[in-house]
């Protein structure tokens, strides 16, 4: 069964414009989904769609997590279920360290996990499998104890977004140009730090520009994003022919 199910996915925004425009896509676990398309075509508002947020309203179709009908769930139960959004553009939480946003989190999603009862991680063991996990996607520990997200480069960003992945360990990932704004080393770092956590667990969808991303974590499709549809779907060479020759072929339709 999919991890991740859209049918027929339609999101608009709060003016009532249509973005995204009839989606179907599945991801299973042990799969890598790519999603790439031009500028404005609507792949991060299909994510936030996807995670919950209130300002992108689904106006037909469903989005079902592991066979379940999440499309009038809140973010939180979305993230409960094992949802887990890696931002384009993260935001910045000042009076919250980096350290009791992800104990919050890990807690959170433990408690719903208990039927509602409280079921907080123990701190030793919390702070092993931080410090762990930091270790291991060189995030330095300086960076734990700063205001999430405040201040921090747009690199360091995008590996604390990688950090509360590996952290909640969800069933689903959907990493929204997570590869943008990485030198080399923290690209193979971070994609390296998703390659592990795909496999029997988890699934991953991954919104990129380039190609490069996928060098690391090589896709099992790729889908092709225009104007708020998928316009053609392939495997890993697909990437490849829109390195080489764009989204002309689909966007000239428009005129
Ligand atoms: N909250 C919002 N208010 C107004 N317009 C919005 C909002 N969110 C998205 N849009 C518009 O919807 C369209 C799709 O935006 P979206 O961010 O989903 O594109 P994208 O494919 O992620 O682009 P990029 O590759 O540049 O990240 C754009 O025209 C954008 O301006
Ligand atoms: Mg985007």
């Amino acid at each position: 069964m999919a991890l991740l199910e859209l049918r027929n996915l339609h999101v608009a925004l709060e003016d009532g414009t249509e973005i995204v425009k009839g989606v179907d896509l599945a991801v299973a676990s042990n799969e890598v989904h790519a999603i790439m398309g031009p500028n404005g075509s609507g792949k991060s508002t299909l994510a936030y769609a996807v995670a919950g947020h209130p300002a992108y309203e689904i106006t037909e179709g469903q989005i079902l997590l592991d066979g379940e009908d999440m499309t009038e769930a809140g973010a939180d139960e979305r993230a409960q279920k094992g949802l887990f959004l890696a931002f384009q553009y993260p935001h910045a939480i000042p009076g919250v360290t980096v350290t009791s946003f992800l104990r919050s989190a890990i807690n959170a999603i433990r408690k719903a996990r208990a039927g509602g009862v409280e079921d907080p991680v123990p701190v030793p063991e919390f702070r092993k499998e931080l410090f762990a996990q930091m270790e291991r996607l060189k995030v330095s520990r300086e960076l734990a104890s700063r205001y999430l997200n405040d201040g921090f480069s747009g690199g360091e960003k995008k590996r604390v977004e990688i950090l509360q992945m590996a952290m909640l360990k969800p069933r689903i990932a959907v990493l929204d140009e997570t590869d943008s704004g990485l030198d080399i080393d923290a690209l193979k770092i971070v994609a390296g730090g998703v390659k592990e956590l795909v496999g029997p667990e988890m699934g991953a969808l991954v919104i990129t520009h380039y190609q490069r991303i996928l060098n690391y974590i090589k896709p099992d499709f790729v889908h092709v994003f225009v104007d708020g549809e998928i316009v053609e779907e392939g495997g890993p060479e697909l990437a490849h022919e829109l390195e080489r020759s764009g989204y002309a072929k689909w966007e000239k339709e428009k005129v």
